[in-house]
Formats: structure tokens, C-alpha cells, sequence
């Protein structure tokens, strides 16, 4: 029944931080995803037999790489694949069901917060067994084979149903269509309490959540509406579009303006939230409030014994290095250990899988825990709910009284995106020859504690990975990172993160960018960044 096809490799299959990431035109081009897919299949041990997950944010052309993607599991052996109702699935209910129902692994399909549309960006990643992304060792041997693939295999075309729930058979194949929502809400409620949180609801609590047109609409609808008792109206945005409504579903204070001017009204609502594409990111505000996506991992932390999942204390954190140093401090308070990894989920999953960790979280607006192996939005957003449930304090509150307890690490991340991808070579190779001389330097007040490119080495596999960015150490108080995104399409991103620790009561509550202003000065000129990109400003400040 199977046909084997011949193909030729295309350029460029190397998956990013997260997954292939390309313009939809680049995916649509015959053979390609073709060609992608197969060479995940052939690098899967175990696949013959197995099961699979298969979902994606809904963006355009997730429901005919769906199509595509199922006669090609079937061509490979593969026993049953379990997809989400419409060919949805948030990234962090597919890490769940991968757990849950033991598959081999999982095809996420998504660009996260990339646009979406015609125009837009596709996306497609592999999660492995233990639920987690793909480690190095893997996405380098797809990309191995995708440079020398020469055939797929594949089932004839044929159409399968994939908005009926329930079985069917495709060359051999099971297909299991089921619905996206349920089991991942079932295990929310598992975590947290939400009869606690019901209550808060019923006392007039008021809420605002922007599921931004992408996955978490439906999940957002059915957890806060109808298991919480939120009000109609408290999830907007909440029906996936395929191009996102025409928006950039990142869930930080540039995309989702209408949230955060709603957040900003006197009678606006007590807490807000959202969550980008595939639903693996949250932001999180309240009433005036934005909290940072470091300051929320460490109130989380610090706060993690007030839910029923954590009620028996944290084994450790961990955060991707330029994340800012405010978990390390609840660390140190909690006596638990800190690790400090490179940027991307995936270099938490052995962590967890090792029990070394109970939390993580990064600065791009992703915290999660040992739960599942990926970062999760709505996860986030229910821990929040429920401390202040909890609490019965408002988020402005909870965050000061964080700040007067372990200090502020004022912190703020530049971006330059779109900029010429030699010029940010150049910026960063600089950098890097400059490291030696940097240390002992002064900068503003403080002097160069230390100055290197950061490099990780995994503690429990004892893998390496080398330049994950520059890191200028200001004693404990201070620090400049500079980084190159690995997860843009067009040209490069240049990301500056600077932080600083505020300590004196009568400045916990200035502006960042104003607290700051000193040191961002100064990391532009020490890179030289208008120099070589010929950049006045960065694109986006969060
Ligand atoms: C993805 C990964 C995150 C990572 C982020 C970094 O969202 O899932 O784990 O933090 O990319 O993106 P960047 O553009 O800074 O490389
Ligand atoms: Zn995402």
C-alpha cells in the first residue's frame, strides 16, 4: 500500500531553538515538508509500531501538513496517531499526552508566536518520548539526514476525517481524533485548586485573558469559563484564526496592547494574562501591574507551597541565563539548587527528568514546571489564580512585597530585530575577543566582574553546549548579556538584557528603562551596536 518516493534534499532543514521554523511559501514547496518529516521518522528509534501526537496552533496550512503528515506516519510503520479535534493541540497538551498515553513522541505544528497566513511563518517540531523538545543530538542528526534524504514513504492520497472524534484506518494506521482540551484541562485541575479559585470568581473577581487568535482559545474558554465560573467575556480573542487575525500572537507588551490598555483603565480588571501561538508562553499582569516574566518564576517559587501540586517544597530552579538573577535568590533563601542553563526548554529536560528541578522558567515569557516537559501559558496563568486566591492580595501587592523581601533585579530586554546577519557576527565575534580585557574594567558605578561567553555543561548527561551568548558580570548586583535569537527568520536579532539590583525601598517601584538608562547607554557603546548595525533604537523593549 505504501509508495516510496524519490526526493532530492533541500538547504536549510536545520531546526532552530525550536523546531523548523520557515515562510509558509518555503513549506509549501513540494517535497518539503516531505523531506522534513521523513528525516525525523528515520531518525526515531522505535517508530515502527508506535504512537504518535500530531497538533498544531491552527495557523494557515496546519491542516493540510496534517493530511500529509499522517500518510506519511502510516508509510513508516507507525501504529496510531492521536490527533486533536481540527488538527488542534496547544504545544503543552501534546508534551502532556505524550506522557500520558506513552508515545514515542510528537509533531508539534507551529512558528509559536510567529505571524501566521499566506505571508507568514510555518513551523513544525519533534517532542521526544519524555515529552520535552528534541535535544541537540537528535535535531542535529534530522538535520544530518535531511542533507542526504533521497526517498520518503508514503500512503496513497486519501482524505482523512479529522474534526469527527474517534477511530479510523489509514493504511494499517489507527487515527485517533480526540478532543484537544480535555485531558490537558483534567490535569490543571489535578494541580491546582480550583474550587479555591471558583471562589475567587464568585467574589467579583475580574479577569482578562488574550488567547491573541491562536491555540489557547479553546483551552482558555472551557478552563476559566466554564470549569471557574468566569464570566463570559473574560477570554478574548479566543477563537484560532489562521492567520492570528492578522496579529502577532507574542504575549508581551507590544502585541498584546489591547490587553495591557484594558489592564490600565481605572475600572479595568484585577488580572490579566496571555499566551502566544502554540500556548506555551504567558504574560501576566494585574491591575497597573506588569510583572516580568523573571520576577514571576521567582514569586512562583517563592510562593510554590500555597498549591496543592508543590505543597510538599521545590527539589530546585532552574533559568536559562538571561533570564534575571531574581530566582536565584529565592534559591538561596529556600536552600534549593539554581541552575543556569542556555537559552531554550530543552535544556531543562534532563533537570526534571533527573528530579533535580520542580520549576523553570525563561526571560522570553515562558515558565513551567515538571508537570510536562515544555513551558505552559495556561499553567502559569492558573498559579497566579490560584495564589491570589490564595492570598487574597491584589498582583501589585504580592510583587512589592517579593521586592521588599529579596530586592528588585530591575530588569529590561532590548531588541534589534531584522538587522544584518554579518554585522551581528561581527558584533558578537568582537565581543568575544574583547572578553579577557573587559574584566577589571569599570562600567558606570560598577567594575567587570567577570566576562565570558556562556557555555553550559549538562550535569546529568554531561553534554556541552559553547557560545550560548556574551555575559558581562557586574558583581552580584549587575549584568549586560548579549545574545544572538535563535529563533528569527529574516537576517538576525540582536538581544541586549541588562539588569540591576535595587535594594532601597524609596526606588522598588521606578521605571525599568529610567533605572536602567545608565547601563543600557553603556552596553550599546561597548558593542558599538549603532556602529555596526546602524540601529538608533531597538525594535522591541519588554
Ligand atoms: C523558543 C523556545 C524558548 C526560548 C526562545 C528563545 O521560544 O521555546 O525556550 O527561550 O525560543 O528565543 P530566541 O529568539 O531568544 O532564541
Ligand atoms: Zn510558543
Amino acid at each position: 500500500m505504501t509508495e516510496t518516493c524519490r526526493t532530492q534534499p533541500f538547504d536549510g532543514q536545520r531546526p532552530g531553538t525550536s523546531g523548523l521554523r520557515k515562510p509558509v511559501k518555503t513549506f509549501m514547496q513540494p517535497r518539503y515538508l516531505e523531506n522534513f518529516v521523513q528525516s525525523v521518522f528515520d531518525c526515531v528509534e522505535g517508530l515502527r509500531g508506535a504512537t504518535l501526537a500530531l497538533g498544531g496552533d491552527g495557523r494557515y496550512y496546519n491542516r493540510e501538513a496534517i493530511q500529509t503528515i499522517l500518510r506519511l506516519a502510516a508509510g513508516n510503520g507507525v501504529a496510531r496517531v492521536i490527533v486533536g479535534r481540527g488538527g488542534l493541540f496547544s504545544t503543552p497538551a501534546v508534551s502532556a499526552l505524550i506522557r500520558q498515553r506513552q508515545a514515542i513522541g510528537g509533531l508539534i505544528l507551529s512558528a509559536s508566536h510567529n505571524p501566521g497566513g499566506p505571508a507568514g511563518d510555518f513551523g513544525i517540531k519533534f517532542n521526544s518520548a519524555n515529552g520535552g523538545p528534541a535535544t541537540e543530538a537528535l535535531t542535529e542528526a534530522i538535520y544530518a539526514r535531511s542533507r542526504t534524504i533521497d526517498r520518503y514513504c508514503i500512503a496513497p492520497a486519501c482524505h482523512i476525517d479529522i474534526d469527527t472524534l474517534g477511530e479510523q484506518t489509514l493504511a494499517g494506521m489507527t487515527v485517533e481524533v480526540i478532543d484537544p482540551v480535555e485531558d490537558y484541562a483534567r490535569l490543571m485541575e489535578s494541580l491546582f485548586d480550583f474550587e479555591r479559585i471558583r471562589g475567587l470568581f464568585r467574589g467579583g473577581f475580574r479577569m482578562r485573558f488574550d488567547a491573541m487568535h491562536a491555540i489557547t482559545g479553546p483551552y482558555a474558554h472551557t478552563i476559566f469559563e466554564r470549569m471557574l465560573g468566569a464570566p463570559a467575556g473574560t477570554v478574548i480573542h479566543g477563537t484560532p484564526l489562521a492567520d492570528f487575525g492578522g496579529g502577532h500572537p507574542d504575549p508581551n507588551l507590544t502585541h498584546a496592547a489591547e490587553l495591557v490598555r484594558q489592564l490600565g483603565r481605572p475600572e479595568g480588571p484585577d488580572f490579566g494574562a496571555a499566551s502566544d501561538g502554540d500556548g506555551d508562553r504567558n504574560m501576566i499582569m494585574g491591575h497597573g501591574c506588569f510583572v516580568t516574566p523573571s520576577d514571576s518564576l521567582a514569586i512562583l517559587a517563592a510562593n510554590a507551597t500555597r498549591v496543592p501540586a508543590y505543597r510538599d517544597g521545590l527539589r530546585g530552579v532552574a533559568r536559562s541565563m538571561p533570564t534575571s538573577r531574581a530566582v536565584d535568590r529565592v534559591a538561596h533563601k529556600l536552600d534549593i539548587p539554581c541552575y543556569e542553563t542556555p537559552t531554550g526548554w530543552k535544556f531543562f529536560g534532563n533537570l526534571l527528568d533527573a528530579g533535580r528541578i520542580t520549576l523553570c522558567g525563561e526571560e522570553s515569557f515562558g515558565t513551567g514546571s515538571d508537570h510536562v516537559r515544555e513551558k505552559d501559558g495556561l499553567w502559569a496563568v492558573l498559579f497566579w489564580l490560584n495564589l491570589l486566591a490564595v492570598r487574597g492580595q491584589s498582583v501589585a501587592e504580592i510583587v512589592n512585597e517579593h521586592w521588599l523581601r529579596f530586592g528588585r533585579d530591575v530588569y529590561t530586554r532590548h531588541d534589534y530585530e531584522g538587522i544584518d546577519s554579518d554585522a551581528a557576527g561581527t558584533l558578537m565575534a568582537r565581543l568575544r575577543d574583547r572578553l579577557s580585557t573587559l574584566i577589571g574594567q569599570t562600567i558606570g558605578r560598577h567594575a567587570v566582574s567577570g566576562a565570558d561567553d556562556f557555555a553550559y555543561t549538562d550535569p546529568v548527561d554531561g553534554s556541552h553546549a559553547a557560545a550560548q551568548g556574551v555575559r558581562l558580570l557586574l558583581g552580584d548586583e549587575a549584568r549586560i548579556v548579549y545574545r544572538l535569537s535563535g529563533t528569527g527568520t529574516q537576517g538576525a536579532t540582536l538581544r541586549l538584557y541588562i539588569e540591576r539590583l535595587e535594594t532601597r525601598r524609596e526606588y522598588l517601584q521606578a521605571d525599568a528603562q529610567k533605572q536602567l538608562a545608565d547601563l543600557i547607554a553603556l552596553a550599546g557603546e561597548i558593542a558599538d551596536i549603532r556602529g555596526l548595525t546602524g540601529r538608533d533604537a531597538p525594535d522591541v523593549i519588554t
